[in-house]
């Protein structure tokens, strides 16, 4: 392409871009679609020739859009919304002309060093401090992982040489973790040879806390027995309810017995540049390592995930490996050597974009806004008595269930409950005005409802209830 045609089939790439998202709120959230469809409509062989790009457009138009979940939909409350706003799509644009690999310094200087500033950026803007260091991963269970191996070296020096092998004697490797945490960390203990069985789920409390006592008993009834523990992984804003474990006093229970905490606050990490938020944050800043995600809650499209640690050194120590090819006399943080993968996209440049063109003050201002609509959603709940809530709402989360058509709802048993609610949800979000998502508390089939899309409204909270009385309503019949 010449440089003018380049341009011309930019604007062109941009107008689409520009007309999908107006007719964006029109459209179904969720596609109306069986596995399948969407593949056997495609070519089953790549095209000799070139096609003229209105050709691929209208494909686009034809067969992809109309076979998506639309994740930047305003109607999109789903699980934890991942949106892009404006400034993040135009990062992307210009991080994929760059297309550097910031592997070591010396192959994207200035991508390189525009991480280091970033994920500083980000530790101000939620108020950690300046010990922690970082770097940018794809996801959340990337940075957990990368996380857990260091904490591993550091329990047991030397398992990068050698390996893992079971201790004499049989004791396991242990992580622990709250009844509620995310399945990453999961991910994690299986990649890390630790297993699923090293893991200890410890009790949260009534409101989805870890119980900071029974972890201190477990870890001290597993030393006792032999064992070796080598992470406690507290969530900061939990997958189900957005719950908070109560971070100050499981950091005091690490530091006595010298065990890595890693925090997970993938979704609600951003939250802790709120000043009325930070008591919920209280004790994080003494972490080993922590994980939150711009790509959840702050817009940035996915993927863009920040690992933030106390000892830099550890991280490095646990993974890096250089072969010759890549061995350089520079006396430079090279980025490849605090992560997995070698190859490394320009994701700085999206929080770069993002922090520029929307400043931290519009951010805590969207923040602010998708905990008040949360909580506006959870007021309607409230005062329905044809619903109620089903843990205590949080950040901008909302867990809720739909009491069953019966007499006296006493009566009701719990799979009248949860079928009542699984019918109801199916229903709502095959109407397609907006998208909710569930989980299981206790058994419970549970509804949740969570804001945090740059492209929510008012109207579409509204539409949420509306959708959901009228279904109530029509399933009774
Ligand atoms: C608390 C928490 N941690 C981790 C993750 C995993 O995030 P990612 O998709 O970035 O790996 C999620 C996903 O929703 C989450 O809710």
């Amino acid at each position: 392409m010449s440089g003018e045609s380049f341009v011309a089939a930019s604007e062109r790439v941009a107008r689409w871009i520009a007309e999908y998202r107006e007719r964006l709120p029109s459209l179904p959230v969720l596609p109306d679609l069986t596995p399948g469809e969407v593949l056997a409509r495609l070519p089953d062989k790549a095209p000799e020739s070139p096609e003229p790009l209105e050709a691929v457009l209208e494909d686009l138009d034809e067969l992809i859009v109309p076979g998506l979940t639309h994740w930047n939909h305003p109607g999109f409350l789903a699980y934890f919304s991942s949106s892009s706003s404006d400034p993040g799509i135009l990062a992307e644009f210009v991080a994929a002309a760059l297309n550097v690999n910031a592997m070591l310094w010396k192959t994207a200087p200035a991508a390189s060093e525009l991480e280091t500033r970033m994920v500083d950026w980000v530790r101000q803007f939620v108020g950690l401090p300046s010990v922690f260091e970082g770097v940018l991963q794809d996801t959340a269970s990337s940075s957990s992982l990368t996380a857990l191996l260091a904490a591993r070296e550091r329990a047991i020096p030397g398992t990068r040489e050698r390996g893992l092998r079971q201790p004499d004697g049989g004791g396991r490797l242990r992580v622990y973790q709250s009844d509620q945490a995310h399945s990453s960390i999961d991910k994690a203990a299986i990649a890390a040879g630790i297993g699923l069985d090293g893991i200890r789920r410890v009790p949260s409390d009534d409101r989805f806390r870890m119980k900071p006592a029974k972890l201190l008993r477990t870890l001290e009834e597993d030393r006792a027995a032999g064992d070796n523990p080598i992470m406690v992984c507290a969530t900061l804003g939990t997958t189900s309810t957005a719950s908070v474990d109560p971070v100050a006093e499981i950091a005091g229970i690490c530091a006595e017995q010298g065990v890595w905490l890693h925090v997970d606050a993938a979704y609600a990490g951003p939250a802790a540049a709120l000043s009325e938020l930070q008591h919920l944050f209280e004790g994080w800043e003494l972490a080993d390592s922590i994980v939150l995600n711009p790509h959840k809650w702050l817009t940035t499209p996915i993927d863009c995930s920040v690992l933030l640690y106390r000892d830099a050194d550890a991280v490095r120590r646990s993974l890096n490996s250089t072969p010759a090819y890549l061995e350089t006399d520079v006396e430079a943080r090279n980025l490849m050597d605090y992560g997995l993968p070698l190859g490394r996209r320009f994701r700085a440049l999206k929080l770069w974009f993002l922090f520029r063109r929307q400043g931290a003050a519009e951010l805590r201002g969207m923040l602010r806004r998708h905990i008040e609509l949360a909580r506006g959603f959870a007021d309607w709940v409230e005062t329905e008595a044809r619903f109620e809530l089903a843990a205590p709402p949080s950040f901008s989360t909302v867990c809720f269930r739909a009491v069953p058509p019966v007499d006296h709802r006493e009566s009701a048993s719990l799979a009248d409950w949860n079928g009542w609610n699984r019918r109801l949800l199916e229903e709502v979000n095959r109407r397609g005005r907006v998208f909710l998502s569930h989980t299981e508390l206790s058994g419970r089939f549970v509804l949740r409802l969570s804001v945090g899309s740059a492209w929510v409204r008012d109207e579409d909270i509204e539409a949420a209830e509306t959708e959901l009385a009228a279904v109530q309503e029509s399933l009774k019949t």
